[in-house]
């Protein structure tokens, strides 16, 4: 304590000091704490105790006094890495306020299906997106002086079966290594996590937390990852397999795996002690690193951590995130000549969806439900009225008599299961076609953790995907309508027609049939799926709109030098006549012989612009992002042809 001496001498002078005992102690979870996972301090080592704690979203396991802020999807949708920094650094702050060391968060895992129960939590259906946002939210809550623990690692995309044998993912490397993986890549290289949290999931046929590929080959080998790996609540499945596999963590710690179960594994041999002292030696390494020897975290849970400021990043978040579908004869922002505005749904008052359930659900220091944010900001001389919506008739009554009609609608997600459907339930479809029919000013507002389908979609004059936005959700949602925002979110995951146009749509696929789970559809996930299928979705990946409108032009790609990138350019005009962001997306398109779907992400930028105003958008672009993973060579490998560039939104 107190040494400046480099990190791996301070490190290897504690190993030394430490007894077996003293080692598994460190890897081991143990009870009577408040964090929902601790290691107890060494008080004989001056070791401190690590908390850890959800989540993705803030700090979450019924905590108190900290802010809700919007979920992870929402945040995602903006497709900026400078909010996606923010929300980490918010949630870091309160965390930290918490006495938390080590939060549990984010959640990058891809999004397969809509139908996740925890699709709400994560990102979304691209690695590249996936990756950079989750790099982007990891610096954040680093930088605040907290550990980020990225996960789920890997291949968890479904709640069906979770942590069971009956959930054996039976994928291809290539599909791993394009699809699955690459987030984390850039989680623990661009990102620098601290902690990885090893999934519930049995992937061809090894569970995750002892599942040799997954975690020497591809985290430590290929990777080069240099943290500690924590099993996910309940993962951990062996002792001597899981700590050779690399799983340095077990938690909750009350399996009976490790503890002193480990201690007689490396009596007898079973786990040598070189190998106990490599699965100690991150986790030493990442508490020297973060600085909890020199100074020991001084938060604590009772403390209170929301703050005005913190407040004031949720609602800009929430406005940022929320994605305009649909603005026909620009329906929306809301006119002065609407002069009484219907509010109607009990989203909209008495239970607004915020939020999303399980580890990732935060608590709410002070609710601004949408009724309560749009009577607030309704301009002079406008009235707002309310129909809880249980009645079509009386809603439709409501509607006729007022200018406009705004309806909100959603459907809530939770950890632990997943959906069986993407329709809304029969009885929103029906209220908001009965208020179509009776206003053509009618806009629906939808709170979800993913994509729905929308049977009344041309009958009903405005869309907004507002997600769930956390605590500020009616203010966010006001400054939408009323136009003192400009919405700018992009849609993270395709919205299908149907359930019948998903990449997973057979139950051998999803969720999965006879203790396997056929991931039959290969690389061809999200958008990569209905490209390739020439399927038209409802809403493509990438899709929103705005109060403005914005042009491309002038695409250059100069020569990309060996070893080096490309660069590629376009310039972005705002055309409209308001202010506004868009965000520029480049894909590329492979040479037939790479055997690659049409289309991939591997660029992103998001402009705000004044009218009439341009800027040049500039994306480097390496050998990396035109490689494809050769299962042959089991490598990445560059096809020989010709490549497609297209920058747009
Ligand atoms: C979830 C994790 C979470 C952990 C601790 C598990 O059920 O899958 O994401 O961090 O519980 O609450």
């Amino acid at each position: 304590v107190g040494s400046s001496a480099p990190i791996p001498q301070r490190v290897s002078q504690l190993l030394a000091a430490m007894s077996t005992a003293q080692k598994v102690s460190v890897l081991t979870g143990a009870g009577g704490s408040s964090y929902v996972g601790f290691i107890p301090a060494v008080g004989a080592l001056c070791m401190p105790a690590l908390n850890l704690e959800d989540g993705p979203a803030g700090v979450g396991d019924g905590m108190g006094n900290v802010t809700q802020l919007p979920a992870p999807v929402d945040v995602a949708a903006t497709w900026d890495t400078a909010a996606e920094k923010l929300y980490g650094q918010v949630i870091g702050a309160e965390q930290a306020a918490k006495g938390t060391t080590v939060d549990l968060g984010p959640t990058i895992n891809i999004v397969r299906d809509p139908r996740w129960g925890r699709a709400f939590e994560s990102i979304g259906e691209d690695p590249y997106l996936n990756g950079t946002l989750g790099a982007a939210d990891i610096q954040g809550v680093q930088s605040s002086g907290v550990m980020a623990q990225v996960k789920h690692f890997a291949v968890y995309n479904q709640e069906t079966n979770r942590n069971t044998p009956s959930d054996n993912a039976v994928v291809s490397t290539r599909a791993e290594q394009e699809i699955y993986l690459p987030a984390f890549q850039a989680a623990v290289q661009q990102g620098a996590a601290s902690s990885v949290m090893c999934s519930y999931s049995t992937v061809n046929g090894t569970y995750a937390c002892q599942n040799p590929y997954l975690l020497s080959t591809v985290l430590r080998q290929q990777f080069g990852f240099g943290g500690f790996v924590t099993s996910d609540w309940g993962a951990t499945h062996s002792t001597a397999a899981s700590a050779n596999a690399g799983l340095n963590m077990d938690m909750p710690g009350n399996d009976g795996y490790y503890g002193s179960a480990l201690t007689s594994a490396v009596s007898s041999g079973a786990v040598p002690t070189a190998t106990l002292n490599s699965l100690v030696t991150p986790v030493l390494t990442e508490m020297f690193a973060f600085g909890l020897f020199d100074e020991p975290p001084a938060g604590s849970p009772a403390e209170p951590a929301t703050s005005s400021g913190h407040v004031a990043d949720a609602l800009q978040l929430a406005e940022e995130g929320t994605v305009l579908l649909r603005d026909n004869g620009g329906v929306l922002p809301l006119a002065s000549a609407d002069k009484s505005v219907a509010v109607i749904g009990a989203d909209a008052s008495s239970s607004p969806l915020t939020a999303g359930g399980g580890s990732a659900g935060v608590n709410s220091s002070g609710t601004v439900t949408p009724l309560q944010g749009i009577t607030a900001a309704a301009p002079s001389g406008v009235t707002v009225s309310y129909n809880d919506g249980s009645s079509d008739s009386s809603a439709a009554a409501l509607a006729a008599s007022s200018s406009v009609a705004v309806v909100f609608a959603g459907n809530s997600e939770s950890e632990g299961s997943d959906l069986s459907t993407i329709d809304l339930s029969s009885a929103e479809n029906s209220l908001i076609s009965a208020v179509a029919a009776a206003n053509p000013h009618t806009i629906v507002v939808l709170n979800t953790g993913s994509a729905v389908t929308m049977p009344w979609l041309s009958s009903v004059a405005g869309v907004l995907e507002a997600w769930y936005p956390g605590q500020q959700d009616g203010t966010a949602i006001a400054a939408l309508l009323f136009g003192t925002a400009d919405p700018s979110g992009h849609l993270t995951v395709t919205f299908p027609q149907s359930l019948s146009q998903v990449p997973a749509s057979t139950a051998a696929q999803w969720p999965g049939t006879g203790g396997t789970v056929q991931y039959s559809e290969g690389i061809d996930v999200g958008y990569r799926w209905y490209d390739a299928q020439g399927l038209t979705p409802l809403f493509p990946f990438g899709y929103g709109l705005s109060y403005t409108t914005f042009s491309f032009s002038n695409l250059k790609v100069s020569a990309l030098p060996k070893g080096g990138a490309a660069t590629v350019t376009a310039t972005v005009t705002n055309t409209g006549s308001r202010a506004g962001a868009d965000v520029a997306q480049l894909y590329v398109t492979d040479p037939a012989a790479a055997g690659e779907p049409p289309r991939q992400l591997a660029g992103f930028a998001r402009v705000n612009l004044a009218p009439g105003a341009s800027q040049t958008v500039s994306f480097p672009l390496t050998q990396r992002n035109l490689s494809y993973w050769n299962t042959g060579s089991n490598a990445w490998a560059t096809a020989t042809g010709s490549y497609g560039i297209e920058v747009g939104d």
